[in-house]
């Protein structure tokens, strides 16, 4: 099935997270030899091994990835080819395959694919060493923060982490990087489920949809996709896929987006 052949249904979205801290030396060579010689090179470059381990297993499943999708299967992992748009936001080469996206944290990769969609994906650890109020002053929105100050320690440690990586998702899925205005991109956490953006209004096209899942005990995955209605979204674990992965609950999405493999989808 080709980008244009899609059944008419809601755009699909496959999202693929693999852990890295437990990988074994095999694994590792493995998903290197999948590398262009331009990748292998970059991954030499890192200072510390676990950044060049993370930078071979992201990019080993941006690959593999691609070439799992419904129209990436005819091309094989090490053929795919990648250019970067003016925004820095990379895309897969030749024109008119799957639109994907990134992320990387440290010990977690995930890798978002959709049928031409543009979609964000973002992945962020609990401990990462940041200083909450700063970044909440400087990228949150006045009632993103309002919302936070009102939340005791741990309420706004979980809080401020969901925020953090539902506008990273968004910013991601737009391909602006650091020249979008944050701020602009907010989001309030209505009941126990519900995400709702009150992000900058598109001057057209489709409506932004998002949701929120827990890879791990201590991250978080965001994915943010724009589409006309709102998309099905699948989270399964890469290293569990042998064995037909059961994809993620969510821990929140915005309204109508469904979650989980379709019984036609053949995944
Ligand atoms: C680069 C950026 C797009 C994401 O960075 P990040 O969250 O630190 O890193 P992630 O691992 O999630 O994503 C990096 C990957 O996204 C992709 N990427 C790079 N530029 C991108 C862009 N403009 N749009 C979308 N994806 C991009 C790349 O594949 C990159 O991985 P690679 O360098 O190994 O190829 C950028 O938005 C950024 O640095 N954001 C941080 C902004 C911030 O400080 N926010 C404060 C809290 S809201």
């Amino acid at each position: 099935m080709t980008p244009e052949e899609t059944d008419g249904g809601p755009a699909r979205v496959d999202v693929w997270f693999r852990p890295t801290l437990d990988i074994s030396a095999a694994r590792l060579d493995a998903a290197r030899s999948l590398l262009s010689a331009e990748e292998q090179t970059r991954a030499r470059r890192f200072r510390f091994a676990e950044d060049a381990r993370d930078y071979v297993l992201a990019h080993a499943l941006v690959r593999e990835s691609l070439s799992a999708s419904p129209a990436g299967r005819s091309v094989e992992p090490p053929a795919w080819a990648f250019g970067v748009a003016p925004g820095g936001k990379p895309f897969a080469e030749p024109g008119g395959t799957p639109s994907f996206n990134l992320s990387h944290t440290r010990g977690l990769v995930a890798c978002a694919v959709s049928e031409g969609a543009p979609v964000g994906v973002d992945v962020e650890r609990a401990d990462r060493l940041v200083d909450a109020r700063a970044v909440a002053a400087r990228y949150f929105s006045r009632a993103e923060r309002a919302w936070l100050d009102r939340l005791d320690a741990s309420a706004f440690a979980t809080g401020f982490l969901t925020l953090w990586t539902l506008k990273e998702a968004f910013v991601k899925a737009v391909g602006a990087g650091l020249s979008f205005p944050l701020p602009e991109a907010a989001f309030a956490l209505d009941g126990p489920s519900t995400i709702v953006f009150h992000g900058p209004p598109a001057a057209s096209g489709p409506s932004w949809h998002f949701a929120l899942f827990q890879p791990t005990s201590d991250t978080r995955l965001a994915v943010a996709v724009q589409a006309g209605e709102p998309p099905r979204i699948t989270v399964r674990s890469w290293v569990d896929r042998e064995e037909g992965p059961a994809s993620l609950a969510p821990l929140r999405t915005s309204a109508g987006v469904r979650v989980g493999l379709s019984e036609a989808s053949g995944a």
